[in-house]
């Protein structure tokens, strides 16, 4: 089943779709905290985080304003806890002042929730209200619990102690035919008018004309990175910008979060497990300012967002704009790392069979890619369903990565899929890939 294909549905078709989406989701979740003991759960791991179990309720709290009460009409479950959970009243670092509800409150009250859910779905009627066109409130909320596990599985990464999560190693890695490919520009569609789980920030689907570039072929790896570190690219001004410069200064930046440097080499910490840095890995845990300041030391530069999106759906051939870079299919384990299956990104050359049209690979999965953009609407945006979704976060302040990353699910995943977040930010699964505009003998 294709979330793309959801408008061709019957409203019963629909409901088994929204149900296995509901409860693939509340599986993860289950997952991420009943690997960790009562303490694990309500501590603060970091500053940047909020308690496993705030996020918790979080899921349950929003489930229920949207799916029980707005779609389904029915009362309150805990009217006295909207407060705690919404994301705009308390910061991160407040939360665990809260009086929060304790884990086994927790629980029980998610899946009083979901209980109610199931019932919602079984009675909804598909109709009569934008909210559940293709049942888009549904998809809205599977889609805002997979970000939260994606959010909590940056907790477990921060969090110390012994290794609680394990998953399978990636596929192996192989040599590419080159390192870079020529996208010779002009114009295509950007963004989605038909995906029907689309949040509003992708919509609509609007023509963007780009001049030919350069882009590589995957992303940076941790062995091109220390290269970038061992040339003392962390004290040289001149590859860093000038806000990037004041930050590496003011945070003492030498390295990606989670390196280590020791007489044996390099070593990184993944989910509480320390390993040799694998150099085929695409780095990650770097911020924005990292990654263009990289950029500059190779000659290069980071994507716009519009360059890394016409790399990854636009197939010359056709003219026409695909879905994903492998065409229309949702991503399968042969096209992407996704959904925590591995638990860290792929060496670069893993996912032949998610290769773009012009070569380009691991654009979606492994790594969330930072782009040089700022976050801003697309001509004609709509805020919808809500303002706070999207349009109070619009501006200079944070700036775009796209793709996903090994702990991004498939149903967030779409290609045209944005995220966003602060340029300093180094707890999420972020990397990128470099771009560059051709020389004139380049070009023909
Ligand atoms: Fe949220």
């Amino acid at each position: 089943m294709n979330s793309h294909q959801l408008s061709g549905l019957t409203a019963e078709g629909l409901r088994t779709f929204v149900a296995e989406q509901l409860t693939r989701s509340r599986a993860r979740t289950v997952q991420l905290t009943d690997s960790v003991d009562t303490d694990d759960l309500v501590r603060q791991h970091s500053r940047l985080m909020s308690p496993l179990v705030w996020d918790y309720a979080h899921i349950g709290n929003q489930e229920e304003l949207w799916l029980v009460r707005d779609v389904g009409g029915r009362e309150p479950v805990r009217q006295d806890i909207d407060e705690l959970y919404d994301a705009f009243k308390h910061a991160r670092a407040d939360r665990p002042a809260l009086p929060l509800l304790g884990p086994d409150e927790a629980r029980a009250y998610v899946s009083e929730v979901r209980d109610k859910v199931f019932d919602v779905l079984d009675h909804v009627r598909f109709d009569g209200r934008e909210l559940v066109d293709n049942a888009f409130a549904f998809g809205m909320i599977v889609q805002h619990e997979q970000q939260h596990d994606e959010t909590m599985l940056a907790t477990h990464q921060l969090r110390e102690g012994v290794p609680v999560l394990d998953a399978p190693p990636p596929p192996p890695g192989r040599r590419l035919p080159s390192a870079e490919v020529l996208v010779p520009g002009g114009e295509f569609l950007m963004g989605t008018s038909t995906e029907p789980w689309a949040l509003d920030n992708e919509r609509p689907a609007h023509p963007v004309r780009v001049a030919p570039y350069f882009i590589d072929t995957v992303p940076v790896t941790n062995g091109d990175y220390l290269a970038f570190v061992d040339a003392g690219g962390y004290d040289d001004e001149r590859w860093w910008s000038p806000n990037g410069w004041a930050h590496r200064q003011k945070a003492s930046l030498v390295a990606p979060r989670f390196w280590q440097q020791t007489p044996e080499g390099w070593f990184r910490t993944r989910f509480a497990h320390r390993e040799a840095l694998p150099l085929d890995e695409p780095v990650m845990h770097v911020c924005f300012y990292e990654a263009e300041a990289y950029a500059a030391w190779a000659g290069k530069r980071l994507p716009t967002e519009a360059e890394w999106e016409m790399a990854a759906r636009f197939d010359l051939a056709t003219g026409r704009t695909r879905r994903f870079p492998w065409g229309d299919e949702n991503p399968g384990p042969q096209h992407a790392n996704l959904g925590q299956r591995h638990l860290r990104p792929a060496p670069v050359g893993a996912y032949p069979a998610g290769a773009s049209p012009l070569g380009v690979e691991q654009l979606v999965g492994d790594v969330w890619e930072w782009t040089s953009s700022d976050f801003t609407p697309y001509p004609d945006f709509r805020a919808w369903p809500y303002d706070e979704y999207s349009l109070v976060f619009f501006g200079p302040d944070y700036k775009v990565l796209r793709g996903g990353s090994f702990g991004a699910d498939e149903i967030v995943a779409r290609s045209t899929f944005r995220n966003w977040d602060y340029p300093i930010r180094r707890q999420i699964f972020a990397g990128f890939r470099c771009a560059r505009d051709p020389r004139p003998e380049e070009l023909g």
